[in-house]
């Protein structure tokens, strides 16, 4: 197992992506805090780690705010004492794709508060259990729209956010052993985007998407989740700093 005797934080862990990486991180030997916003779904997901015989607990926090992180921190440094392996995957557009004359102003500020914002602060806390030890693993979640989007302005400048705040924590933090990388998925088939599109509008999206990548697909959950696996485990020892595109060739 590539991960064992880890203790590994997953934000967003209720979540198409954070519940398939909390799961495969489990399953790779870390006991797995997952932790959400959505209390219920993310003690379903504590549970199937627990069916499959996986160690974890949950704890509540909204990733906006501050004291919640900083209360998250708390409990796991209480607990376990040091910290492995952190996956900030909490995050989502909160602004529907419009003109840029339609960006709405608490829209955009959710968009930075809820993505950007939530990483920086829970990075920090990261940073403070993990500089002393010596040893960590930071993956963040951007998206391919870090690159730009023509008409999601708010999510792609968030993302694309977290893909310079990433370079920098790796320039920072190379020296205290730690290794900070992002990943940047293509569209990812999760069940919270078939809920809101509805079925044939996902469909279209998806048949729509799928001409479009070289490898005639979208991401399925687990296809981020082993790179997140892979990004936190010691074969990934020599990288830091980077994005690494989960996107089945889309603009290449
Ligand atoms: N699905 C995709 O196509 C795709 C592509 C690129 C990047 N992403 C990113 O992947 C991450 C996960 O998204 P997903 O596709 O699994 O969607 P999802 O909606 O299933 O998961 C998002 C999770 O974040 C949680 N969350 C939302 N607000 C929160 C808050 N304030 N505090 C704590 N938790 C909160 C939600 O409860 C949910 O469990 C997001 O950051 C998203 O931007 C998704």
């Amino acid at each position: 197992m590539r991960l064992s005797d880890r203790i590994a934080l997953v934000t967003g862990a209720a979540g198409g992506i954070g519940r398939a990486a909390a799961l495969c991180f489990a399953r790779e030997g870390a006991e797995v805090i997952a932790s959400d916003i959505n209390a219920d779904s993310c003690m379903e997901t504590l549970d199937m780690i627990e069916r499959d015989g996986g160690k974890g607990m949950f704890v509540k926090a909204d990733v906006t705010r501050e004291d919640d992180i900083v209360s998250l921190y708390h409990e796991i440094s209480v607990r376990y004492g040091k910290l492995d392996t952190v996956v900030n995957i909490a995050g989502g557009d909160c602004e529907p794709a419009s003109d840029v004359e339609q960006i709405d102003y608490l829209r955009m500020s959710a968009n930075i508060d809820l993505n950007l914002k939530s990483c920086i602060i829970s990075c920090r806390e990261a940073a403070r259990i993990m500089k002393p030890q010596a040893s960590g693993k930071i993956v963040n979640m951007s998206s391919l729209v870090y690159r730009g989007s023509p008409n999601q302005f708010t999510y792609s400048a968030s993302k694309g956010g977290i893909f310079a705040f990433t370079r920098s924590l790796a320039m920072s933090l190379g020296r205290f052993g730690i290794t900070v990388n992002a990943l940047a998925p293509a569209l990812v088939e999760v069940p919270a985007f078939v809920r809101a599109l509805g079925e044939e509008r996902w469909e279209m999206l998806r048949n729509d998407c799928a001409r479009r990548y070289p490898l005639g697909r979208v991401a399925t959950p687990d296809d981020v989740a082993k790179c997140a696996l892979f990004l936190a485990s010691d074969d990934a020892s020599f990288i830091t700093g980077q994005i690494i595109e989960i996107s089945g060739g889309a603009r290449l």
